[in-house]
């Protein structure tokens, strides 16, 4: 059964690069530096799962995939960007992403933050400029985007993991951290795709998957400080830190069991060994 998602990621994967170089065809003669550092930060590498819920849930919903990949592209530039930053001495102070050397060990601090803050932008850029959509939906998807990734969600999260000069002291706030840092553009991700294919943000079917989007960002988390974990990193705010591996992996299990169940009736098993693999995935 892995072997089937497996292949679809892949092919996914090969998809999203196509998809992205696109948007990195043309550079300004005398800024060729910022044009191949991003290409270095958003191809190459990733496992391209938030951009596979976009494509898939539009499918599921009914669109095809062409118009729903412009929001993936957004997706997948955003998530990118964030680890750029994330890397840099500032932050998490890691040399490797994705198997090479992070991008400011590639191409120095200032191209990192430029070119990070420069993907940011272009995936906004990717969503209004979606011809297969109605501008009307695709400012909703900027919004929502927006929403997501800014001081409400993704950045509020990052905030809180790395300037907070104090220890997590209970799960309740790990959990909080997970939501915001990882768990939002999770749920963005399926959102855009609700949206590429027309469907209302708050109909019975958009909630379904919004439930399941949020069980498996955190489930995501778990299983990522259980890796860590196993890395022998010795990490602060992490799953590890409440709970033994096998509570943890118990843990992940049983939500990743509840996102599953909420989307049963409109899943074609895809949404299904997505969860699945992302549960037991090792890296
Ligand atoms: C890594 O995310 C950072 C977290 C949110 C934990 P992914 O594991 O999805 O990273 P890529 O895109 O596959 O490299
Ligand atoms: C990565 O988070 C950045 C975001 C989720 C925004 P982490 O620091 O937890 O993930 P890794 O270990 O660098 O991939
Ligand atoms: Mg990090």
């Amino acid at each position: 059964m892995l072997e089937n998602i497996k292949s679809r990621l892949e092919a996914n994967s090969r998809l999203l690069e196509e998809a992205l170089s696109e948007y990195y065809k043309q550079a300004d003669k005398d800024c060729v530096l910022l044009n191949e550092a991003q290409r270095y930060g958003a191809l190459g590498g990733g496992k391209r799962i938030r951009a596979f819920l976009t494509l898939s849930i539009a499918e599921l919903l009914g669109a095809s995939k062409e118009s729903a990949l412009p929001y993936a592209c957004a997706i997948e530039l955003m998530h990118a960007s964030s680890l750029i930053h994330d890397d840099m001495p500032c932050m998490d102070n890691d040399d490797m992403r994705r198997g090479k050397p992070a991008l400011h060990k590639a191409y120095g601090e200032t191209l990192a933050l430029i070119s990070g803050d420069a993907m940011m932008i272009k995936a906004f850029e990717c969503i209004l400029t979606n011809e297969a959509i109605s501008n009307d939906i695709n400012a909703k998807a900027a919004l929502l985007l927006a929403e997501a990734a800014g001081d409400g969600g993704m950045l509020a999260g990052q905030t809180i993991d790395t300037v907070g000069t104090q220890e997590i002291k209970d799960i309740d706030t790990l959990i909080k951290l997970h939501v915001l840092k990882t768990g939002k553009l999770i749920c963005a991700a399926v959102l855009l795709g609700c949206l590429a294919a027309g469907e209302k943000t708050d109909s019975e079917r958009t909630r379904a998957f919004f439930t399941y989007a949020q069980n498996i960002g955190l489930a995501f988390q778990i299983v990522d400080d259980i890796l860590d974990y196993y890395d022998g990193e010795r990490q602060i705010n992490s799953f590890i830190t409440f709970m033994s591996v096998d509570e943890a992996k118990a843990y992940a299990r049983k939500i990743t069991e509840e996102g599953i169940s909420a989307v049963r009736s409109y899943d074609d098993g895809t949404l299904e060994e997505l969860a699945i693999y992302l549960t037991a995935r090792e890296y």
